[in-house]
């Protein structure tokens, strides 16, 4: 199974993908990890594990199909299987999911259909709830939506900041992501 991996910035779940894959415990082709901006953590980690990486620059475009039709050119030419979408901070077009449909993978820090979009840890701690967690899921056209794969809950507690409950919540999302992409690899996708 190919797949492309996108990020935005640190790639602590990619790494996780990455040492699994060198571990043996995962049994995927990473066939390149592309960013929306240069100067990703994310990018450096797979280049510094040996795979090819690429960024095709938000702010290269003066206008958002133009970026978007660039994406989904760059991440074709790679043919994958999969593409995963581990903390890529960018909503893409109709363009994109149609050309990946069904194959493009999302992983989000809460327990959706609650506390979409780019602050779901914060916006679940602000609501109060006890549980939060983190979701797998098939990404549609819209803002962290489409049919969920998988998922793990994650207790808040008293003294939770943003960073030490997202902290936990990576330790689930880690876990959730590798055991999602294997059972994919090895079964295919679930039938929706
Ligand atoms: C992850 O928690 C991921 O779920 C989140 O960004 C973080 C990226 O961390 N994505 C979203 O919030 C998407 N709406 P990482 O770069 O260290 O893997």
């Amino acid at each position: 199974m190919r797949i492309v991996v996108l990020v935005s910035g640190t790639g602590s779940n990619l790494q996780a993908v990455l040492d699994a894959v060198a571990e043996g415990t995962l049994d995927v082709d990473i066939a390149a990890v592309g960013a929306d901006r240069p100067g990703t953590l994310g990018v450096q980690r797979a280049a510094e594990a040996g795979y090819p990486t690429f960024v095709v620059n938000f702010r290269d475009y003066a206008v958002r199909s133009e970026w978007n039709a660039a994406l989904t050119e760059k991440v074709a030419s790679y043919s994958p299987d999969i593409v995963l979408s581990s903390g890529f901070m960018r909503i893409v077009d109709e363009h994109f999911i149609n050309t990946f449909e069904g194959r493009y993978l999302n992983t989000h820090p809460a327990l959706l259909p609650s506390f979409p979009g780019a602050h779901g840890v914060r916006d679940a701690l602000a609501y109060g709830v006890k549980v939060t967690g983190c979701t797998v899921h098939i990404a549609d056209a819209g803002v962290d939506t489409g049919p969920i794969l998988a998922q793990a809950a994650v207790e808040v507690l008293e003294d939770d900041t943003e960073e030490s409950l997202h902290e936990r919540i990576k330790v689930q999302e880690r876990r959730l992501l590798i055991e999602t992409l294997d059972r994919i690899s090895t079964r295919g996708l679930p039938a929706l």
